[in-house]
């Protein structure tokens, strides 16, 4: 009998999302909760992008421009780099998948750090290919342990800077010696989701290690920084190589009309940027000072989110926060059970989720 479905896909679970807003208010019954689980931009979208995309509603009978040249020129502009070496994506969780759908074939290897970002492994395995999880040390990806897991059949690593869910960080230095040690024929894929949040001067940047690594790809995105989750539009950086060979394995129309838009329009919005650096570098400080009061150990980040420790346990934790409005993420998927991840809120938000934190561990 032929089997019905690839092999592999069996033993695959959906990707857990944060629980959106409008379920625990049909589900629970609790009025207007806050949501802290995803990591967004809790301003909204940037205004800009918003402006860009009702003067183009009226062209949505057009496909977009395939080839996303204004997104790209302006990219190319503000980052120094050729558009020959860019890439567009609906998200950047669609470059993770064009690197394993371009490069990967069954029964190869990708090696990645873990706990890190649910989607590397849930595509690897997708593909057909294995995964093998360097442990984390301290909360950072072990750079020497990921080398030493490198086997013939390895064809990709993914290395997140920083790294989700721990917000920890890896130097230029860390991450550029790192490159020069792994052999020429891999694939580094470093998703830089939410380096723009990084405060450190010392952090790794894939733009300044571009033209040294012909194959590392470094990938970035509108959803966070620029408040455009919902849009689904990213980018990356890579040879004009590596990306050639991705633009034959992608749908052409993959970054959409509006997404294109916006995205271009949001690179231009340095106040709606500022507003949100401001917001969650004050907010982490509200939160750290909270969480120290009430005796909580916290794992110190460079992103928009952090880890909680919480001694009875994560799941059970964010149970009850769900009953009192605040949809945190429990981190036993990510393999830390004694862990819950938030994400910096508007400042009345990280008030209420500190508030609620109080009276389920039994008022503080
Ligand atoms: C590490 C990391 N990479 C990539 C993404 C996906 O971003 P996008 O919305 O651009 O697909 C996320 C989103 O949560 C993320 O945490």
């Amino acid at each position: 009998m032929r089997s019905l479905i690839r092999k592999g896909i069996e033993e695959l679970v959906p990707y857990p999302p944060g629980k959106p807003i409008e379920e625990l208010e049909r589900e629970l019954g609790v009025r207007s909760p806050i949501k802290l689980a995803s990591n967004e931009n809790p301003l909204g979208p940037s205004p800009m992008a918003v402006r860009a995309i009702r003067e183009k509603l009226d062209s949505l009978n057009r496909y977009p421009d395939g080839s996303g040249y204004y997104l790209k020129e302006k990219l190319s502009g503000k980052f120094g780099v050729p558009a020959a070496q860019i890439i567009l994506g609906n998200g950047s969780n669609e470059i993770i998948e064009l690197i394993i759908r371009t490069f990967l074939s069954p029964g190869d290897n990708v090696v990645q750090a873990f706990p890190t970002f649910l989607v590397y492994e849930k595509i690897v395995k997708g593909a057909g290919g294995t995964m093998t999880s360097v442990p984390l040390v301290g909360f950072r990806p072990d750079l020497e342990a990921m080398f030493r897991a490198i086997t013939p059949s390895t064809k990709i690593i993914f290395l997140n800077n920083p790294n989700n869910p721990t917000g920890a960080l890896l130097s230029q230095k860390e991450v550029g010696s790192f490159l020069k040690s792994v052999p020429r024929d891999i694939i580094v894929a470093l998703d830089e989701a939410y380096i723009e949040f990084v405060r450190d001067k010392n952090a790794a940047d894939g733009v300044q290690l571009l033209s040294d690594n012909p194959m590392l790809v470094a990938l970035r995105t509108f959803s966070k920084l620029y408040g455009l989750a919902g849009l689904r539009i990213g980018y990356g950086f890579s040879s004009p190589k590596i990306v050639d060979y991705m633009n034959r394995v992608r749908q052409p129309f993959n970054a959409n009309l509006l997404a294109q838009a916006a995205a271009t329009a949001a690179l231009d919005d340095h106040e709606f940027v500022q507003k949100t650096l401001a917001l969650v570098h004050e907010g982490l400080e509200y939160l750290y000072k909270a969480l120290e009061a009430m005796g909580l150990e916290y794992v110190p980040t460079q992103t928009n989110f952090f880890l909680i420790r919480i001694p009875g346990g994560g799941k059970p934790l964010y149970e009850r926060l769900l009953r009192q409005g605040v949809i945190v993420r429990a981190m036993d998927s990510f393999g830390l059970p004694e862990y819950i991840r938030i994400s910096v809120g508007l400042p009345e938000e990280n008030r209420r989720f500190i508030e609620a934190l109080g009276r389920v561990l039994g008022g503080f």
